[in-house]
């Protein structure tokens, strides 16, 4: 990426993330970049609803977001498209670096998977927040990017903008990583902490609805299939697994009733959904299920939306912990991540 010129960037996805990254891009966001020496321009948006729109000289991104903010289409701001779906978009909207902000289908990973593919393909670095592409194609992305001389980062794809992949690719150079174990899945942290605090499953999971943090379908997180992809996404990206979600052994909070919550808690104990990555010979495995953990221990730390820690050869255990999680820590893992590509631009 050359230093002077700003640097293009492209959306795919412009929803709460990419939307909070844009403003974020105008202001505190803008000047920083500016201060290392390298603006960046927004040159082209996708969505899926409200159309696309490219500007080789840069689109009006305040345009953009009041356009975006009022339910209205992007097609206004066009002078390169019109594009005819998505992946056509990414093969041809002006840009140096790729956002692929589109949302989880946590059963396949697409479309982002193959939004990401063909950036690389096409020699732009990527960025994600999206744990699909993570979870389900990490080595082959991977060498894509090898081949095509460029990155691929996703710092945002688990515990939001926590440098979790950082700590050990950036922090711990040398590091095996022998294991790990999480709190990752906020929704269920959420649910067993009101639990512990005397309301029904019912009642906590209605409260985490309507606070916005639990899906309206909240099965994703209830049956452990949000942890058991963001498990696969850390073990693929930091123990080298070559896993997929389905070969994840995964069980869920369901069975947990208000009476086991009450009776382990009276034992100085509190139920989590902990993610487990473990190496067995030359293999990874990954499982997720509620377990009932010490009260002290660092899983079930009070105020915190995700936890992680790593056994290590070297370091024993090490860990990283995050308070709130949400779209603004969201959007500073993309920060990060442009930061690092146009730091150290050659696939490392
Ligand atoms: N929100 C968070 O706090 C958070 C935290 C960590 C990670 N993430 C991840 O970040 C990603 C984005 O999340 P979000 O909250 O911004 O999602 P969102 O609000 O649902 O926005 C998704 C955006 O993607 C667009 N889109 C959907 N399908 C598309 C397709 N096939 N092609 C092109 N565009 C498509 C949507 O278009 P329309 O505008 O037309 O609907 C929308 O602009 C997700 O993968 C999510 O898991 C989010």
């Amino acid at each position: 990426v050359a230093s002077r010129r700003p640097v293009r960037l492209a959306l795919v996805g412009f929803g709460s993330v990419g939307r909070r990254f844009a403003a974020h891009l105008l202001g505190n966001y803008g000047r920083i970049l500016r201060r290392l020496g390298t603006p960046t321009r927004v040159t082209a948006i996708a969505t899926a609803r409200h159309g696309a729109a490219a500007d080789p000289r840069g689109l009006d991104l305040r345009r953009a977001l009041l356009l975006a903010s009022k339910g209205r289409s992007l097609e206004s701001l066009d002078r390169g498209g019109p594009f005819t779906s998505a992946a056509d978009f990414v093969k041809r909207a002006p840009a140096d670096v790729l956002l692929e902000l589109t949302p989880l289908d946590p059963q396949s990973g697409e479309p982002a998977t193959t939004h990401v593919a063909l950036g690389l393909r096409r020699g732009l670095h990527v960025i994600t927040a999206n744990k699909g592409p993570v979870a389900f194609a990490l080595p082959r992305l991977r060498s894509l990017a090898r081949r095509h001389g460029v990155r691929f980062l996703h710092e945002g794809a688990v515990m939001d903008g926590a440098p979790v992949f950082n700590l050990v690719a950036r922090c711990l150079p040398g590091i095996r990583v022998l294991g790990f174990r999480g709190a990752l899945n906020s929704t269920t942290t959420r649910i067993l902490a009101r639990m512990e605090q005397g309301l029904s499953a019912g009642a906590a999971l209605r409260e985490a609805q309507a606070a916005g943090v639990a899906e309206a379908d909240p099965r994703n997180d209830l049956d452990g299939w949000d942890a058991a992809v963001k498990g696969c996404a850390i073990a693929n990206a930091v123990m080298g697994a070559r896993l997929v979600p389905s070969q994840v052994r995964r069980s869920g909070i369901a069975g947990i009733t208000e009476k086991d919550v009450r009776l382990a808690l009276a034992a100085g104990h509190r139920f989590r959904l902990v993610v487990r990555g473990k190496r067995s010979g030359r293999a990874v495995e990954v499982t997720v299920a509620a377990e009932r953990l010490p009260a002290g221990d660092l899983l079930v730390t009070p105020g915190c939306d995700g936890v992680v820690v790593f056994e290590t050869d070297l370091m024993g255990e090490i860990g990283i912990w995050e308070g709130v999680g949400g779209v603004d820590q969201t959007a500073y893992a993309l920060l990060s991540d442009l930061i690092a590509i146009l730091e150290r631009p050659r696939p490392e």
